[in-house]
């Protein structure tokens, strides 16, 4: 079972997520909508009402998670599994680490919300490079945190360089309005 989109903006309403962080929740839903697109028409099987119901709740418990310091990917999927949205629990709880190692033959819905949420700071699509270097002022404290950052920055550019090979187009290409909404 997956919301759709009302749904989702009702939840997100419900869960009293901050202004900005719903922001951010719907531009990354429109990042992961159209890289999802467009790898489908090149051939992928990817759900897309999967990619935007995980987009936009990937941070449903996060304002929660600023005050209570809980992991919010761990408690945003034991949220939606537990109202019934298994699968779209199991996207959000990878949105920060991915499960599985990278397969270089497939494309995951896990993949492409968790490659989106990395490509929007705040509500504003930027690279990779610019996001993690904001990460790393923001939270890289010490040896450990920038190390941590630095595997995850790894991680995502491996992503980046699978979904881009398939969709034959430059990842800066989405920094310019590509008329999808
Ligand atoms: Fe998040």
């Amino acid at each position: 079972m997956i919301p759709n989109r009302k749904e989702c903006l009702r939840l997100m309403g419900e869960y009293g997520m901050l202004e900005n962080i719903i922001a951010h929740s719907l531009e990354v839903a429109k990042v992961a909508l159209f890289i999802a697109t467009e790898l489908n028409k090149r051939g992928e099987r990817i759900s897309l009402d999967l990619v935007e119901a995980a987009s936009l709740l990937h941070d449903l418990t996060k304002t929660e998670c600023l005050k209570t310091k809980e992991d919010h990917a761990r408690t945003g999927a034991q949220l939606l599994k537990g109202i019934g949205y298994e699968r779209v629990g199991e996207v959000v709880g990878q949105h920060i680490w991915l499960k599985k190692e990278n397969d270089p033959s497939s494309i995951s819905e896990e993949e492409i919300v968790n490659y989106a949420d990395k490509r929007v700071m705040h509500d504003r699509i930027v690279p990779l490079e610019e996001r993690f270097s904001d990460l790393k002022e923001r939270y890289g404290r010490d040896r450990e945190a920038i190390d941590y950052l630095d595997r995850m920055e790894r991680e995502i550019y491996g992503i980046e360089q699978k979904i881009f090979f398939i969709l034959k187009i430059d990842p800066n290409d989405l920094l310019h309005p590509l008329g999808f909404v």
